[in-house]
């Protein structure tokens, strides 16, 4: 059996330290260095796009003049694309690992995320399985940046000639938005400068085209052609982002424990402690002696069940259907499959415990929003120190202890989720 924790980097998993002396009854003794564990605060800051080997100098090319079509509205199904999938620092691993039983053959890792080749159909069989990534991305272009211009005038420069036909990829009445991420560019220091120049080239681009001005979305809505801009040591990458939302939304919560664990976090961690693995053994166990609102366990039911966390999300929250190269089919099967590959008997079981009445309560909330069987889910109030096991020794040990001041009294009560 193996001891979990969620510390601040994934490296810092601790050995279990238990007694086995009484069997059904779990003695902890936990030891860990969390100053800095994942919060919902730090979810947008957790995730950054990819970071490349940076490029010689000769690989530095002049802007485009002659305007090309853009790469993913020719795109057919089966035409390779570029991806980038952004997860958490200490969660690449498990992404290749997600990546590699959906199929994808050739990846690489990054920092915060992992690159990846494959075809349309291979982006949405991705965006549909990976529980631990959190945006998947699809690369439209890739320029470096004119040293020689300043940096507003070289972002402008490059997005309106990098060869992507924005009119073509961004169609009448649709909205907009760029999410851009910026480390170590020579001419631009701030994110603001980045967004701004982005958004007027690809406005001016369209409406030179159609006397269309492209308008961003509606607060709180999710813009129908979502762009995500990376600049990093010069050089421009755009992406069309295929998630809408944040991929570790999974749809099943309405409130959220104060100090939630970010579901592709509580994903990361199961897949390299390996669940995966260990749900699959008859009588497998899964305990969390201080599980709060059970993160942990409801993400590895749904590994357990081989359920596609896509598959949960309301259709209409997938921006990428109505972008003019969205291939219907090749959506239809990627969902059938996986409805297809969901198991939905599994024998094992899902131990949770916590101090706080609140927490149960929402636990079990969750659970059933997120169609977990009461049968393999056994949620107790009290304790974990005189928490006895209703059934034999666990498989894995895995929980997210509290840390800094909520140590004591103020344990996590239940808060509304914002936005
Ligand atoms: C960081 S939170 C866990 C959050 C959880 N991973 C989630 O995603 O909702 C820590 C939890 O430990 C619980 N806790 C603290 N001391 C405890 C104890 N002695 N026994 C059981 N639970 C405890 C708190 O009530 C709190 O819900």
């Amino acid at each position: 059996m193996q001891l979990l924790t969620a510390p601040n980097t994934l490296t810092q998993v601790s050995p279990i330290r238990q007694s086995s002396r009484t069997p059904g009854k779990l003695r902890l003794s936990y030891h860990l260095d969390c100053s800095m564990p994942f919060r919902n605060s730090q979810r947008a800051s957790a995730e950054s796009p990819h970071v490349r080997k940076p490029l010689q100098k000769a690989a530095v090319r002049p802007p485009n003049t002659a305007k090309t079509t853009a790469i993913a509205s020719r795109a057919p199904a089966q035409q390779e694309n570029c991806y980038f999938i952004t997860c958490h620092p200490g969660c690449e691993e498990a992404v290749e690992m997600e990546l590699v039983q959906i199929g994808i053959k050739r990846m690489r890792r990054g920092r915060a995320g992992v690159k990846f080749k494959g075809s349309l159909l291979d982006g949405y069989r991705v965006v549909l399985w990976t529980r631990v990534g959190i945006r998947v991305l699809m690369l439209l272009a890739e320029e470096m940046l004119d040293p020689g211009l300043s940096g507003g005038d070289g972002l402008y420069d490059v997005v309106r000639s990098c060869g992507v036909d924005w009119a073509e990829l961004i169609p009448p009445g649709s909205t907009f938005s760029i999410e851009p991420r910026l480390w170590s560019c020579t001419n631009i220091n701030s994110t603001r400068l980045l967004w701004q120049r982005v958004k007027d080239a690809v406005r001016d681009d369209v409406s030179d085209a159609r006397s269309e001005r492209l308008q961003p979305p509606l607060p709180g809505k999710i813009a129908d052609v979502p762009l995500y801009v990376a600049a990093f040591e010069d050089c421009i990458s755009i992406y069309r982002d295929l998630s809408g939302l944040s991929l570790h939304r999974r749809g099943y919560r309405e409130k959220m424990h104060r100090s939630a664990l970010n579901e592709s976090a509580a994903a990361g961690i199961l897949t390299l402690a390996g669940w995966g693995s260990f749900c699959s053994q008859e009588g497998a166990t899964l305990v969390d002696p201080m599980c709060g609102s059970a993160t942990f366990l409801l993400e590895a039911a749904q590994i357990a069940h081989n359920r596609a966390p896509g598959l949960s999300r309301p259709q209409s929250s997938w921006p990428l259907r109505s972008w003019p190269d969205f291939d219907a089919s090749a959506w239809r099967l990627a969902r059938e499959e996986a409805q297809d590959l969901a198991t939905p008997k599994w024998n094992g079981l899902l131990l949770g415990n916590d101090a706080h009445a609140g927490a149960i309560a929402l636990a079990k909330q969750d659970a059933q929003a997120a169609g977990v069987p009461r049968s393999c889910l056994h949620l107790h109030h009290g304790s974990c120190e005189s928490w006895q096991l209703p059934f034999g020794p666990p498989s894995l040990v895995v929980t997210n202890p509290p840390w800094g001041l909520r140590l004591g009294e103020a344990v996590g009560a239940a808060a509304p989720r914002p936005g």
